[in-house]
């Protein structure tokens, strides 16, 4: 993996993308782009490792998140991490963010204005991360980063190409808190099998340094 790009070493490129990565991060937290910049707290990053080839996009901060700047540390997040833990997956390991950096009021569904507005941040942690598997937690997400308009319960489990990258999307964690039946085929059951198959592909990747041909089905 040590391609040279415009005559840097790997070093030199390294240093590169950690300078990137911290002005990126220092103009998202100043960011007043759009409303919500102005009801928020703090503005959530994102948090854990951005060499990480594995990343993932929840939709938005809730109110534990906005105290903390922190992303996925409320009762959701707690069961995301419970998850990626059940998985073999730590949190530190990988990268997670959200489609919009400030709360929405009420936890309301960002807006289409709100999701492009703060896209110039996503994108970039994304060109910067150039993460080889993407999870999308929802169908916030889902809809917004694969321009769809199926949902996630068609949707899951499936991984699909974009940008040169595998995603996949899994229902939100928060939906399953409020469906919470262990029955085979319900949407914790469902859950299992797909972090359990991204768990699979990223050791993979991570192994042979690229992904499995066949993973498109
Ligand atoms: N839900 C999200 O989508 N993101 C968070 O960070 C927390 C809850
Ligand atoms: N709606 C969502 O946004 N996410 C889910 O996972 C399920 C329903």
């Amino acid at each position: 993996m040590s391609e040279k790009l415009f005559g840097l070493t790997d070093e030199e490129r390294e240093q590169a993308a950690e300078i990137l990565w911290e002005e990126t991060r220092k103009f998202t937290l100043a960011c007043k782009a759009c409303p919500l910049s102005e009801t928020r707290n703090k503005v959530v990053f994102g948090d854990g490792d951005r060499k990480s080839s594995l990343l993932f996009i929840g939709e938005g901060p809730g109110a534990d998140e906005d105290s903390q700047g922190l992303p996925f540390v409320g009762r959701a997040g707690q069961l995301l991490t419970q998850i990626l833990s059940a998985a073999g997956i730590e949190r530190k390991d990988v990268f997670i963010t959200n489609i919009v950096k400030c709360r929405p009021p009420e936890n309301r569904v960002p807006t289409p204005e709100e999701m492009l507005c703060c896209d110039r941040h996503l994108q970039t942690q994304i060109l910067i991360m150039k993460p080889a598997l993407i999870v999308l937690l929802g169908n916030t997400p889902l809809r917004w980063i694969l321009k769809t308009t199926e949902g996630i319960t068609k949707l899951r489990g499936r991984w699909f190409e974009w940008h040169g990258a595998a995603v996949m999307p899994m229902f939100h964690p928060s939906y399953l808190l409020r469906n919470n039946t262990s029955k085979e085929g319900g949407p914790k059951h469902l859950t299992w099998l797909d972090i359990q198959e991204v768990k699979r592909q990223w050791e993979r990747y991570k192994q042979t340094g690229r992904l499995d041909e066949t993973i498109f089905g």
